[in-house]
């Protein structure tokens, strides 16, 4: 009975385990804190700053020069035990950290200027830098304590802090603390604004925070946040407060499964807003504004934070997010994108500061809405570096030097050029979102996560018994970390194939010699969580010959590892551009996108519920040793719309450049999203270049308008990749121009479907194979009487979408359909 129990709890203990483990508080690994001058160790709260003394092995400085304070005009701030003494540099100084775990680490440092003996601090002038970023320079403080708040990815095992003093000048410093963040916190991609786009690469950026703001609540002060942040209230912020109104709710903050988190914002930060005060007129029209101080010529990655806790019902709220004078999001309903109420969501833009020192932020009405009404419940505003790695506008003079009147001129050109640069990139920002939210219900359900005894019966699913033709006749099952950890060589740097943003993707090599691709899930990200979980989901269920197959997994210690057959080629896009590879032929390259329209197809059609992939591009097409493609990446992948539904509304998710226009105008969701990425991975493959490319003039940065523009003069030959020229059939351009515009039409019901598309690629195949002979405008008139689907696009296409459908059954059981394809073409052709 006894050990009934016992085994019981352990049951139960294991199954709570995946949910626990990703929700626990956050632990930092690295977690130094130091408290400068002071002779005994110092705690605020739970936290212990240490003895300067005890922190001697992390600084190298020319003299040790301690001050003290016993001014009680600081003793009201909660960490002011901590401002009491500081550490003098007379000299360049630095300390230099260790660090257990490479990513975003803060980097908080404690100022207050007080006078000890010949030491005014108010006087001191100096800057703060790491190996990559300045984070200070030309730096003052001048009276009040002042806590400057970086954070930092690390990607080396140190961390090195340097102080240099401005000539005849000193620095100093009162504390400072080095603390790991969770690595989902901040994501690598947001969006911009103007003109929308997706910006990509913050994790290489040092952030610095200008405000965090609590809307329409008080004060949370860092001992409620489990990253010890601050949060103030928002009344200084509101252009007009009397438009403004107060909602607390915090007790009805519910934390999604995936999504945001405590660790994202703390719940009395959600669980408070601001919303437009519209009681004295209920047909009033207005914006609530708020405005923050910010440097010109910089960027700034702002996070919004919501939580409906107003609403009593879902779809109720609909409202406008602005920045500056840009729309940012339109008719935001939170119902959809966290399909809850009170739950917490945020959102990421990156905006430049071209025109003046401001930056407003402004909610208004929804034209959906009964009733006027928008919210905010939260806003972070944080300084992005420049391209010189500075965060400070003073970046450029400090390290010029700014004696001679020679280097003044010249730093004013540089900043003027820097300034210049800002806004030329700020005109060339692409468009992504990486909006992470729930998993559907319903989606979840197939979804039996870590079944208990190592035994897995996960993966079983509707085509487990069926034959496949990929090397793991097993379906994926459940790996130990051990297995994982001996397949890549103890995670190998130097074994790293690829990063994405869900983490480092390893080349391995099973014991029984099976090559395999080993993707690694930042272990703390709860945001990959649910897109874990969806990729499993999907390769369990879908076995497809153009489908990255899924060989297993691993969950074990919290980690979130995938295991993949190995692709030998890499992905379509290295074969494109940027690699070195030898460039793919004509033919090479239709057979690439025909095999990914398979595979494609075979998502949209091969199980009840269509699925839909939601990133389709280039680098996610992969190519195995004969160059045969197979799509993959499926963490976005949602199922499509139901028998009674025509679209899956849902936050925007894929890759700039890619991203179907209606899509992100509607956020509805069909497979034509696909179809549209696709048709823009058809011009990428014929032209050979990426599909945004900012360092292009103006209206060659989009690669879709731009080809789109070409053939509709009907010049496409114009420009396709020179290493094709003169190796295209015309008609096999024609056909392959006109397949890739459709795709792109405007509106999604104008689309082919991927099945139309698959055949009209065939054709294009077949036309440069001169399968049909004759001369070309005979071919196009032949094949529209022979075989009308093949150029009609409007035409109802079920005819060919059954016969898809059975071939994709075939495929299945190793069939080739390019076999069962092109004798229905043929068939029909002739
Ligand atoms: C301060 O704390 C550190 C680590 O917690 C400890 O090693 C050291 O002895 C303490 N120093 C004093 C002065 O208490
Ligand atoms: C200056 O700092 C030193 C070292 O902490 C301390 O002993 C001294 O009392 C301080 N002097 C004044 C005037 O506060
Ligand atoms: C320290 O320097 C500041 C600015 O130079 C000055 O305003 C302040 O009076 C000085 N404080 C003392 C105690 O000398
Ligand atoms: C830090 O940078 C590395 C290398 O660019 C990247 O792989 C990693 O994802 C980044 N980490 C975070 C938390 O941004
Ligand atoms: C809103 O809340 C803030 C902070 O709690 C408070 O200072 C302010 O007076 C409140 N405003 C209204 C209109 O209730
Ligand atoms: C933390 O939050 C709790 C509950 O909201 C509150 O009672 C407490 O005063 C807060 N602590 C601080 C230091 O703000
Ligand atoms: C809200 O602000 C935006 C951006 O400045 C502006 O375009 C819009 O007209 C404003 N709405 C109202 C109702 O004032
Ligand atoms: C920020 O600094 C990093 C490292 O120095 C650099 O790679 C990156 O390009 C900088 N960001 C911008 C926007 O210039
Ligand atoms: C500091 O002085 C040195 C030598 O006099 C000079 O080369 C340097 O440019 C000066 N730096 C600043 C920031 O004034």
């Amino acid at each position: 009975m006894f050990n009934g129990w016992k085994l019981g709890l352990f049951i139960w203990v294991l199954s709570i385990f995946p949910l626990a483990c990703f929700s626990a508080n956050f632990v930092p690994v690295d977690n130094y804190l130091i408290d400068c001058g002071s002779p005994t160790n110092t705690s605020v709260r739970n936290r212990i700053f240490v003895a300067d003394n005890s922190a001697k092995n992390f600084l190298s400085t020319q003299r040790d020069i301690l001050a003290s304070t016993t001014s009680k005009s600081i003793t009201s701030f909660d960490d002011s035990p901590l401002y009491q003494t500081a550490r003098i540099f007379d000299g360049s100084s630095k300390f230099t950290f260790s660090i257990r775990q490479n990513g975003r680490h803060w980097i908080r440092l404690y100022f207050y200027p007080f006078t000890n003996g010949t030491f005014n601090l108010s006087t001191a002038n100096f800057a703060v830098s790491t190996q990559n970023h300045i984070l200070l320079s030309n730096f003052n403080v001048q009276k009040d304590p002042i806590m400057k708040e970086f954070s930092v990815n690390v990607t080396s095992s140190t961390l090195v802090i340097n102080f240099t003093p401005s000539n005849n000048s000193f620095a100093f410093l009162n504390a400072i603390e080095v603390v790991s963040l969770p690595d989902g916190l901040i994501a690598d991609d947001a969006q911009t604004i103007n003109p929308r786009g997706a910006y990509s690469g913050l994790s290489s950026q040092a952030l610095e925070t200008v405000a965090r703001v609590n809307m329409g609540g008080p004060t949370v002060s860092f001992e409620n946040d489990t990253l010890q942040r601050t949060w103030i209230p928002d009344r200084g912020f509101l252009i007009q407060p009397n438009l403004a109104a107060n909602v607390s709710n915090i007790g009805a903050v519910n934390y999604p499964k995936g999504g945001a988190t405590e660790n994202t914002a703390p719940a009395t930060v959600y669980g408070t807003l601001t919303e437009m005060n519209s009681a004295s007129d209920p047909k009033s029209n207005f914006n609530v504004t708020w405005e923050f101080n910010v440097n010109l010529g910089f960027q700034y990655l702002l996070r919004l934070h919501f939580c409906d806790i107003v609403s009593k019902a879902l779809n109720e709220l609909y409202f406008n997010v602005y920045i500056d004078s840009f729309i940012a999001a339109r008719d935001v309903d939170l119902s959809n994108l966290v399909n809850a109420l009170a739950t917490p969501y945020y959102m990421d833009f990156v905006t430049a500061v071209t025109a003046r020192n401001k930056l407003r932020i402004s909610i208004g009405s929804s034209s959906l809405n009964d009733y006027p009404n928008a919210i905010l419940n939260g806003l972070e505003i944080l300084k992005m570096n420049n391209s010189m790695g500075g965060l400070s506008e003073a970046t450029v003079l400090s390290s010029s030097g700014s004696n001679s009147k020679k280097n003044v001129g010249m730093i004013v050109g540089v900043s003027l050029g820097t300034v210049t640069a800002v806004v030329l990139v700020g005109v060339f920002f692409i468009f992504c979102t990486k909006r992470r939210q729930l998993l559907r219900q319903g989606h979840s359900k197939t979804w039996i996560p870590l079944s208990i005894g190592g035994k897995s019966h996960t993966m079983g699913s509707k085509y487990s018994n069926g034959t496949t033709t990929s090397a793991a006749s097993n379906l994926g099952y459940r790996f130990p970390f051990l297995a994982v950890h001996e397949a890549t060589n103890d995670f190998d740097e130097s074994w790293v194939i690829g990063i994405g943003g869900f983490g480092k993707v390893y080349k391995g090599e099973l014991n029984d010699g099976t090559k395999v691709a080993v993707k690694r899930g930042n272990p703390r990200s709860q945001q990959g969580l649910a897109e874990f979980r969806t990729e499993i989901e999907m390769l369990s269920q879908f076995r497809h010959r153009h489908l990255v197959s899924l060989i297993g997994y691993c969950d074990e210690k919290s980690e979130m590892i995938l295991i993949y057959e190995y692709m030998e080629n890499g992905t379509l896009k290295g074969h494109l551009y940027g690699s070195g590879f030898p460039s793919l032929s004509w033919k090479q390259r239709l057979e690439i996108c025909i095999g990914a329209a398979r595979g494609l197809h075979y998502l949209h059609t091969g199980y009840a519920k269509a699925v839909i992939h939601r990133d389709v591009k280039s680098a996610n097409i992969l190519l195995d040793e004969n160059l045969m493609a197979k799509v993959a990446d499926f963490g976005l992948s949602k199922t499509g719309p139901e028998i009674d539904q025509t679209h899956v509304s849902t936050a925007v998710k894929g890759s700039f450049g890619y991203l179907d226009p209606e899509y992100f105008r509607r956020q509805q969701l069909t497979e034509k999203s696909d179809v549209y990425s696709f048709g823009v991975v058809l011009f990428e493959v014929l032209c050979a270049r990426p599909v945004i490319d900012p360092s292009l003039p103006r209206e060659m940065v989009n690669l879709a308008e731009w080809a789109m523009k070409w053939q509709k003069k009907g010049q496409l030959d114009q420009i396709i990749d020179s290493t094709l020229v003169g190796k295209i059939r015309p008609d096999s351009l024609r056909k392959f121009g006109e397949t890739a515009e459709k795709c792109l039409a405007d509106f999604g019901v104008d689309r082919p479907s991927m099945g139309d598309v698959l055949w009209n690629l065939e054709y294009a195949l077949q036309l440069q194979e001169a399968v049909i002979q004759g001369d070309p405008e005979d071919n196009s008139t032949n094949m529209i009487e022979l075989s009308p689907q093949v150029n009609n696009f409007n035409q109802d296409a079920s005819v060919s979408a059954t016969q898809f459908e059975d071939s994709s059954a075939n495929d299945l059981s190793g069939v080739s359909m390019s076999r069962v394809f092109s004798q229905l073409v043929k068939s029909e052709g002739r």
